[in-house]
């Protein structure tokens, strides 16, 4: 079983991705991560995450285990991939792993949960669970920074945070290959209003549904 969950930053999706595969024992992939990685490891080589040549030289060479979650979960980080991600050649580079993820998933389990922006549409289009996540921007604003505000020593600010906030929606949603978009067939759940409690329980009962059938 392949589980597709799209949708913008701080929606709900990776937080959700994680119970959905711990919920039926699926192994679990944070797509993003990969291209936070690709944009860090331009930036560590003194490269440009914008410039083509510098990040598709990134993307080939990636080794995802040299990253540790903080050096990927920054600000920065989420605006080098938004950068990066909006070079067509990167997107190439970083097709195979993904689709090799969905179709191989590692130890040994059944299936795999992708989460992203183009999952649906364009890695796993046969997925037998699409689901698209969304919130408004305020509420994810919201979230961001409170996530933010945990880590130590951070003192980012809510109007820095919107503004990029914003920019990488934009950059996500324009952009000619793989833009941020539902699949025809995805189920949309808006998690404005909810709990990562009821969000879960909600595409949990849609899976159900869908897999009786
Ligand atoms: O999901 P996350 O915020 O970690 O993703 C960081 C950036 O990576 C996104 O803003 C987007 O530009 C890019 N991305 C993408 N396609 C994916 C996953 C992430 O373009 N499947």
């Amino acid at each position: 079983m392949i589980i597709a969950l799209d949708g913008p930053a701080a929606s709900g999706k990776g937080t959700l991705a994680r119970r959905l595969a711990e919920a039926f024992n699926l192994a679990y992939l944070d797509t993003g991560s990969l291209y936070r990685a690709t944009g860090v490891a331009t930036l560590r080589a003194g490269g440009d995450p914008a410039n083509e040549a510098d990040a598709v030289r990134s993307a080939k060479a990636l080794d995802i285990t040299t990253f540790s979650p903080s050096d990927l979960r920054t600000e920065a980080a989420g605006v080098a991939a938004s950068q990066v991600a909006f070079i067509p050649a990167v997107r190439a580079a970083l097709l195979d792993f993904q689709r090799n993820f969905s179709k191989n998933p590692p130890g040994g389990k059944a299936g795999a949960v992708l989460d992203g922006r183009d999952i649906g549409t364009v890695v796993c289009p046969d997925a037998d669970i699409k689901i698209f996540v969304e919130a408004d921007l305020e509420t994810r604003v919201k979230r961001r920074v409170k996530e933010l505000q945990e880590k130590p020593g951070n003192t980012i600010e809510a109007r820095v945070v919107r503004a990029d906030m914003e920019a990488r929606d934009a950059r996500d949603k324009d952009r000619s290959v793989a833009p941020l978009k539902p699949a025809n067939d995805a189920f949309t759940l808006d998690t404005s209003n909810m709990t990562a409690d009821e969000a879960f329980a909600q595409a949990k009962a849609h899976i159900e549904k869908k897999l009786k059938r």
